[in-house]
């Protein structure tokens, strides 16, 4: 039956009015500070035409404190699926011309729909966040809605991927569902994430702080750990939201897709032979030790600016995803301290959840000493990394450049802990502790008695040296399962991937795990 012409005129009018949002004064100030509204946003995130809309004509309740003579079709909400480089995925946006896009009844709503869907479908999901966070108006019921909304989050979390990204103010309740997600991305000058804002600071500890000094980009991405990528404008976030997609699957029952090989796996590079320096206490960039094992330029590095001592990230060998973990000599000695282990656990859950296997490059003098560290909790945090490679049970291989000493070795995913295969550079040193400790430990009473202490101080650091700093010990024990030329570092990992792309493993049944948090 065909539709009356009156009532598609109405449905028409009612779609103009949601397109229309806040108004044309609000547009303008929205692009005013640099930001794209919500549809515009989707319009550029999205493959031309993918986008599906649903909730468009959802209203508030009238009934809500001072809102009897408002009316915003989608209540300051886009939601919807589409495509993203052929990618399905569900999509929401927060729209701050509408009530500042602070967070609603019918906005959970809305959201609810498509993350349900989406997890039933098995397609990521992705937010857009621009909210001054719960809305006011609506008292307890939007408290509630924040409810369901985090309820979802969880559920999802593992099931699909989960990324957001904060385009304007994330304040309140605004801030848990990104910190519940899996990515989280801010954009230079115009996003910022924060609980209480200035004001409110102000008022109960007297601070003065800026929004930008509170809950910024550079903060949540280099201070905080609560952001994973920065982005300079909203176009390079969403290509940030496009590179991420092309290393995850779409949820957990399915494996990232391969692309088509590019770069020779054959491939050996002589450079590696001479990257790391022989003095142990000179540092090198394990940067280029990671760009010049895995195809060219796929490294694509997550929460670069956050505990530069450690590097996390995506690459791909022969064209199949594997996620990098690293420690990173250049920063503090590569050390593991609170905010890395917080960092590597985090992306070791990550590639656990998604099917994507794990490579270690190892060169870490251990856990960082100091009172600071021990007083906020390096012992909960430092175990963080051991249960997560612990727990994992994708195929794990990991690589000693150099140094793996005490809790490094064992922590940095070693043979012990469920690894598949352990490999280590003939630079390597594995010893349970550095040389200058162990030999002040072991022979205190000897060197305060010797005639000349620091002449037998290096005697014996030489012998200490000669049994532990080198690879062959622990070869010898079967701890490393072979010592390789460092130019061979591709190639062998791209074969030993290759054995252990079928793996099957499970951990014992259980509710879950009491991982220390
Ligand atoms: C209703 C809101 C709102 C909110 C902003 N607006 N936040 N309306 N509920 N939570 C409205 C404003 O009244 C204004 O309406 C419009 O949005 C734009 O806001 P402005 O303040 O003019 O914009 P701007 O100067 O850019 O500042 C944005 C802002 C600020 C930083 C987000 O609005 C702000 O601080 N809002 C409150 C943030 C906050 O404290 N939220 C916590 C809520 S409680 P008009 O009509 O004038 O354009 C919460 C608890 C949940 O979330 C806890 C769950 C765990």
């Amino acid at each position: 039956m065909n539709h009356h012409p009156a009532e598609l005129t109405e449905l028409r009018d009612m779609r103009a009015r949601a397109v229309a949002a806040g108004g044309q004064e609000r547009v303008d100030a929205q692009h005013a500070k640099g930001k794209l509204t919500a549809r515009e946003r989707i319009a550029a995130l999205l493959d031309e035409g993918s986008f599906q809309e649903i909730g468009a004509l959802a209203t508030h309740n009238i009934s809500d404190f001072g809102m009897a003579d408002k009316k915003y079709p989608g209540d300051g909400l886009v939601a919807g699926f589409g495509k993203i480089l052929g990618r399905k995925v569900a999509i929401y946006a927060q729209d701050f011309t509408v009530l500042g896009g602070s967070f609603s009844e019918v906005q959970s709503h809305k959201i609810s729909r498509i993350m349900d869907i989406a997890v039933d479908s098995g397609i990521p999901i992705i937010a857009l966040i621009d909210s001054g966070g719960a809305r006011i108006q609506e008292g307890v019921r939007s408290l509630a809605a924040y409810g369901e909304l985090f309820t979802r989050n969880v559920m999802a979390s593992g099931v699909v991927p989960q990324i957001a990204l904060i385009l304007g103010p994330s304040a309140g309740g605004a801030v848990y569902s990104p910190a519940l997600m899996d990515f989280v991305i801010m954009v230079r000058k115009i996003s910022h994430m924060f609980i209480t804002g200035p004001d409110v600071i102000k008022t109960v500890t007297g601070e003065d702080v800026t929004f930008r000094d509170l809950g910024g980009t550079l903060i949540h991405n280099s201070r905080s750990g609560v952001a994973h990528l920065l982005a300079d404008n909203e176009q390079q976030a969403f290509l940030q939201v496009k590179q991420l997609l092309s290393y995850l699957p779409p949820n957990n029952a399915e494996d990232p897709r391969r692309v088509e090989p590019y770069d020779d796996p054959l491939r050996m590079d002589d450079t590696l032979n001479y990257l790391a320096p022989e003095d142990h206490t000179q540092p090198y960039d394990m940067r280029a030790v990671i760009d010049r094992v895995v195809d060219l330029d796929s490294f694509f590095e997550v929460q670069p600016y956050y505990a530069r001592n450690a590097i996390v990230g995506f690459g791909r060998l022969d064209g199949y995803v594997t996620g990098i973990v690293a420690n990173q000599p250049a920063y503090l000695a590569g050390v593991l301290d609170i905010d890395s282990s917080d960092k590597i656990a985090r992306f070791v859950r990550i590639c656990d959840a998604y099917n994507i296997p794990l490579v270690t490059f190892v060169d870490c003098p251990g856990y960082l000493p100091g009172v600071d560290q021990e007083h906020h909790g390096i012992i909960r945090h430092g175990a963080k990394v051991i249960y997560a490679y612990c727990e994992a049970t994708v195929p794990k291989i990991s690589i000693v450049t150099r140094k793996a000493i005490g809790g490094a070795y064992i922590a940095m995913s070693s043979k012990q802990m469920r690894s598949d295969l352990a490999f280590a550079w003939p630079t390597a040193q594995i010893a349970v502790m550095g040389p200058e400790g162990a030999v002040n430990i072991l022979y205190r009473r000897e060197l305060g008695k010797a005639s000349d202490p620091e002449l037998l101080r290096a005697e014996i650091i030489a012998q200490y040296q000669s049994t532990f700093m080198s690879p062959y010990v622990a070869a010898d024990m079967g701890q490393i399962d072979e010592v390789i030329e460092p130019r061979e570092t591709r190639t062998r990992l791209i074969a030993a991937l290759d054995v252990l792309r079928g793996k099957v493993s499970t951990n014992p049944a259980k509710k879950h795990g009491l991982m220390p948090v």
